[in-house]
């Protein structure tokens, strides 16, 4: 079994899915539960997520996420914020409602964070996907005027995606690209810990 460390290192964006396989509900479940165990300001707990599984489902989803080109994940996610909640959290909140906001963004991405490392964790790869038409997936899903969408995660199984890490510099281009051997490389810039 991996050390948390080693999930948190080994986890990659993975874009090529094994078509047939399907994710077992105790691994979904484990992986959405991690999501809403994550931290979130005012332990508010903004965000509700819908499974995109049926094949139906997936086509009708897939040509919305214009920022992916992998028609084979087991299934998606869409992650739902519930603004109302959020709007009613100002009333509630003493504290100025734009720094209220970012904090519940920044809630989703520890929420979305927990949520991939899990599924990494289960042996399921993961993209997460903000280049989205979320009108067209509201429209389409009839989701509930309440909520609005981040962004998608795909969940699946890795076909032979070949991904590594490399160090660079901080300064360095961080830009992902596939070299000769069809590997995608990722630059990860080196840690530089500053300290006072
Ligand atoms: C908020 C967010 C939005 C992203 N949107 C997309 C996307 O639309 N399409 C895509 O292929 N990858 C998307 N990614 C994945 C990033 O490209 C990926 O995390 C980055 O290249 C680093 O690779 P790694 O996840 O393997 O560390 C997104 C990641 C985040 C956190």
């Amino acid at each position: 079994m991996k050390t948390f460390y080693e999930t948190l290192m080994g986890r990659r964006t993975v874009r090529r899915f094994d078509r047939g396989k399907t994710i077992p509900d105790k691994s979904l479940e484990r992986i959405l539960k991690a999501a809403s165990f994550a931290p979130t300001a005012c332990n508010l707990q903004p965000i509700d997520y819908l499974v995109v599984e049926s094949k139906e489902a997936r086509e009708k989803l897939y040509p919305h996420l214009k920022l992916f080109s992998s028609k084979n994940p087991s299934l998606y996610i869409i992650a739902l914020v519930n603004e109302e909640l959020i709007e009613k959290s100002y009333q509630e909140v003493n504290f100025p409602k734009g720094i209220l906001r970012d904090a519940y963004y920044i809630s989703l991405g520890c929420a979305v964070s927990n949520l991939v490392n899990q599924a990494y964790a289960e042996g399921i790869a993961s993209c997460i996907i903000g280049g989205i038409d979320s009108n067209a997936i509201k429209k389409d899903f009839d989701i509930d005027p309440k909520y609005s969408i981040p962004l998608v995660i795909a969940l699946g199984y890795s076909e032979g995606y070949k991904v590594k890490p490399m160090l660079v510099a901080k300064d360095a281009c961080t830009k992902p690209y596939r070299n000769q051997e069809g590997t995608v490389i990722v630059p990860k810039k080196k840690l530089e810990i500053k300290r006072k």
